[in-house]
């Protein structure tokens, strides 16, 4: 595991946006894995940036997102479709039938959720996965407990994320209480995974991912039995490890 500890979030995601924007260099398409939340807003701002000034070129990306709530459309502005929208399709020159995300409305969800795996493998995999991290070690919506063997699937949100979640609703009641994720398994299905983390909230999540045991307690954990994995996290998300970077 190569981790990358930086000062702020704005270095975050210029180095974040850096290591995309070399991994993408020489490849006729791209397969990228999205995720939601707040930490990689930076990642996209600075793709943005490099894309206006046509040093990335999304013309021939492919993205998959990690997960969708279940039971909000796309157009709602809760859902991680229209999140992906605003944060980074819409101003970037990527094809929106390019751009995957589980379909929270599918009318038969254990069949989607076979179909976005094999959209994925039809495509060859992906090629970087970018990752977010709960302060509970979730990744995507696998909650602690979550199989290291998991692929996408339908998932009970816990108690806590509902509540971490709530501010965003009108009321508490409105939040989903399920979502479509990437299972664990698909995550390591990737060639490259580049984890964010900022804050003093995810530090103790940080710590027991990289060096805690791999265990379902922290789901992240499992990353460590991947051969190609970064992580990006500020001085604060980094306090808790014991080897100093
Ligand atoms: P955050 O969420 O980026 O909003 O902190 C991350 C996550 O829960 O995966």
């Amino acid at each position: 595991m190569k981790v990358i500890v930086v000062p702020n979030k704005d270095k975050m995601g210029a180095i974040g946006a850096r290591i995309i924007a070399e991994d993408m260099k020489g490849r006729l398409f791209y397969k990228l894995g999205l995720a939601t939340g707040s930490t990689p807003i930076p990642v996209y701002q600075e793709l943005i940036r490099l894309n206006k000034e046509k040093k990335v070129d999304f013309s021939r990306v492919i993205t998959f997102n990690l997960d969708e709530y279940v039971g909000i459309p796309g157009t709602h502005d809760q859902s991680y479709r229209y999140f992906m929208n605003k944060q980074l399709f819409d101003h970037v020159n990527i094809p929106k039938q390019n751009t995957n995300v589980p379909d929270g409305m599918a009318k038969n969800i254990p069949a989607h959720c076979a179909d976005y795996e094999s959209w994925m493998e039809s495509v060859g995999g992906i090629d970087l996965q970018v990752l977010g991290i709960g302060g509970n070690g979730h990744i995507g919506f696998n909650e602690p407990g979550s199989s290291i063997a998991s692929r996408t699937r339908q998932v009970k949100l816990t108690p806590e994320t509902i509540r971490d979640n709530a501010r965003f609703f009108a009321k508490a009641a409105d939040v989903p209480k399920t979502a479509i994720s990437m299972g664990i398994g698909t995550v390591l299905d990737a060639a490259k995974i580049v984890l964010f983390a900022n804050g003093a909230n995810k530090a103790a999540a940080i710590a027991a991912a990289i060096e805690g045991p791999v265990s379902v307690k922290c789901p992240a954990s499992a990353l460590q039995l991947h051969p190609d994995v970064t992580f990006v996290i500020t001085k604060d998300a980094a306090a808790n490890l014991t080897l100093k970077f």
